[in-house]
């Protein structure tokens, strides 16, 4: 039988790295970066689809730089929403599915309980506005489309927190890191196996995807130098103390509803995930 064609965008992303390595039996995973594949560029979407004709395109390509996308909407509203539009219309003309990855930036922050798939959006930023923008273009464009949301998501590529706390702790004795910001870390590693499975069912729709439990920010960099025996005093401050250009979500933690009505398991607890990822970056 014919593996299973999967086509990752964004794939010198840090989601998309992760995924164009996963190994699964039957599965065929092809990876195009910007260069391979710029998803601004309708027709190339169409070529390569065309070319490729995968079963299910992963739409891990985007623009995620939060705090700059203030400043360039334009920018962020031609790759997440255009972009997105071209692909998973690309992904109907060939019959295939189309998973669009989508962020906790889609609503307000304000909740004091997990979101759930069908609460409303409310974005208070460029990107969360044109994330969820893009997440409606991908339902109208394409009828076989998951929507795939995620938070605070690290790995082993690419930038992200883990990352820059271990980079800090090397530099500095004392760190401050905000506490009044909740959510839930997601390990790329469990976010990609869950979508390599989910995408070869036909339950399209929205899901929320990360680890289970919650922290704060300033949890999260405790438990990395904990796991990692690390002695780096880490000091709480508000999210005043350190102001941005976008608005970061008080509350963004993500109810897990329609991946257990789907049959999935709950992806393990964030602190699990981080013990695996610190162990397996240690070894290499
Ligand atoms: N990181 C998080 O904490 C987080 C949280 C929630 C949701 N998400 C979502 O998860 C998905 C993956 O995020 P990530 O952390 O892997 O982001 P990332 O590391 O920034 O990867 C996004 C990739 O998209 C590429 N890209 C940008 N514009 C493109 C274009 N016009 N054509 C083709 N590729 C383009 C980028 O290439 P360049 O590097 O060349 O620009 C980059 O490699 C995104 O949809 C993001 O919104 C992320």
């Amino acid at each position: 039988m014919a593996a299973y064609k999967v086509l990752v965008t964004g794939a010198g992303g840090q989601l998309g790295q992760e995924l164009v390595r996963i190994q699964k039996p039957g599965v065929h995973i092809i990876g195009l970066d910007r260069h391979g594949l710029d998803i601004t560029d309708a027709e190339a979407c169409q070529r390569v689809l065309r070319d490729i004709r995968p079963d299910t395109v992963i739409h891990a390509a985007a623009y995620t730089a939060v705090d700059q996308a203030e400043s360039e909407p334009e920018k962020a509203h031609l790759v997440n929403v255009i972009g997105t539009h071209n692909v998973a219309a690309a992904a109907e003309s060939v019959g295939a599915k189309f998973c669009y990855i989508s962020t906790d930036y889609v609503f307000d922050g304000t909740a004091n309980q997990p979101y759930q798939e069908d609460d409303p959006a409310a974005p208070r930023t460029v990107y969360g506005r044109t994330k969820w923008e893009g997440e409606k273009a991908a339902l109208s464009a394409c009828s076989r489309t998951f929507v795939v949301r995620t938070s605070w998501v690290y790995g082993k590529y690419g930038a992200n927190f883990v990352r820059t706390m271990l980079k800090l702790a090397g530099t500095r004795p004392v760190l401050t890191v905000v506490n009044d910001q909740t959510g839930s870390p997601t390990y790329t590693y469990d976010l990609a196996l869950f979508l390599i499975d989910l995408v070869q069912t036909d339950r399209y729709g929205i899901y929320h995807a990360s680890n289970s439990g919650s922290c704060t920010w300033y949890e999260f960099a405790r438990a990395i130098f904990e796991e990692r025996g690390l002695s780096v005093e880490v000091v709480p401050c508000t999210t005043e103390e350190f102001p941005r250009p976008a608005p970061r979500p008080r509350y963004s933690v993500l109810g897990h509803q329609a991946m257990v009505r789907a049959g999935f398991p709950p992806l393990r607890h964030w602190r699990e995930a981080l013990r695996e990822f610190l162990r397996e970056s240690e070894e290499k």
